[in-house]
């Protein structure tokens, strides 16, 4: 794993997106996996500025989302989708069509896991962006996941609703279930970047770096990898310095 270490949240965002950049560069039609959470919102800011700046174009790019909560649909703004929107894909010329993610109102949510997962095997992604949960989760990959899975239907742990209520008016409002891609589909990446920042994500990433590669930590598979960059800042790099 190819470690970077930056000051601060501004440098993990800009050295986040060099690596980005040269994926969109030197292939404009290709497919980028994405993240949302808090920590991938400065790239995405990057992304913005130098489509607007340089005109890089977005126009045959494709994308695929790695989770959406149960229950919610693009007009919640809690949702995925619309967080997607709102930070990334409004402000640049992506063709909405190209842009994919779960169906978190699909009443069949087995049918709806088999469309996704189909799609992802059509859709290598070229570069996975990942952010990390405080107890090791990627995505929506809680720990017990087997390294094996695909695109299911989860249960959130108490502590991943708990980190995520900030973001809701009240913890009652988190859902309690959600689509993920499994383990497999993110290894299946031809590139990984995973971001961390703040102190409360130090125990994760040494899970992740240091420790032993367990379905506890499911991020720790990442160790098998043969192109994973980590950009942290100093405080989520506390523990493996
Ligand atoms: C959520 C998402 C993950 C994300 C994690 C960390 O649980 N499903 O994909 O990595 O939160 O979020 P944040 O970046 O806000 O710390």
């Amino acid at each position: 794993m190819k470690i970077i270490v930056a000051k601060n949240y501004e440098e993990m965002s800009a050295r986040a997106f060099e690596v980005m950049a040269e994926v969109v560069k030197t292939n404009p039609q290709a497919v980028l996996g994405l993240a949302t959470g808090s920590t991938p919102l400065g790239l995405y800011r990057n992304m913005i500025e130098d489509h607007k700046k340089n005109g890089t174009s977005y126009k045959q790019i494709k994308t695929v989302n790695l989770d959406e909560y149960a229950g919610l649909d693009e007009n919640s703004d809690q949702s995925y989708v619309y967080f997607m929107r709102k930070n990334l894909f409004d402000s640049l010329d992506i063709d909405r069509k190209n842009t994919n993610i779960e169906d978190g109102t699909a009443s069949d949510r087995k049918a709806e896991c088999a469309r996704y997962n189909a799609l992802l095997h059509e859709l290598q992604q070229d570069i996975q962006v990942l952010g990390i949960g405080s107890n090791g989760h990627i995505a929506f990959n809680e720990p017990g996941t087997p390294f094996g899975s695909e695109t299911h239907v989860v249960d959130l742990t108490e502590s991943t609703i708990k980190d995520n209520s900030r973001l809701f008016k009240n913890i009652d409002e988190v859902p309690r279930q959600a689509f993920t891609m499994g383990l497999k589909n993110i290894m299946n990446a031809k590139k990984i970047l995973i971001l961390a920042n703040g102190e409360n994500k130090a125990q994760a990433v040494y899970g992740l770096v240091k420790g032993e590669v367990t379905e506890n930590v499911p991020a720790s598979v990442l160790q098998l990898h043969p192109d994973c960059t980590l950009v942290c800042d100093e405080a989520a790099a506390r523990l493996i310095l």
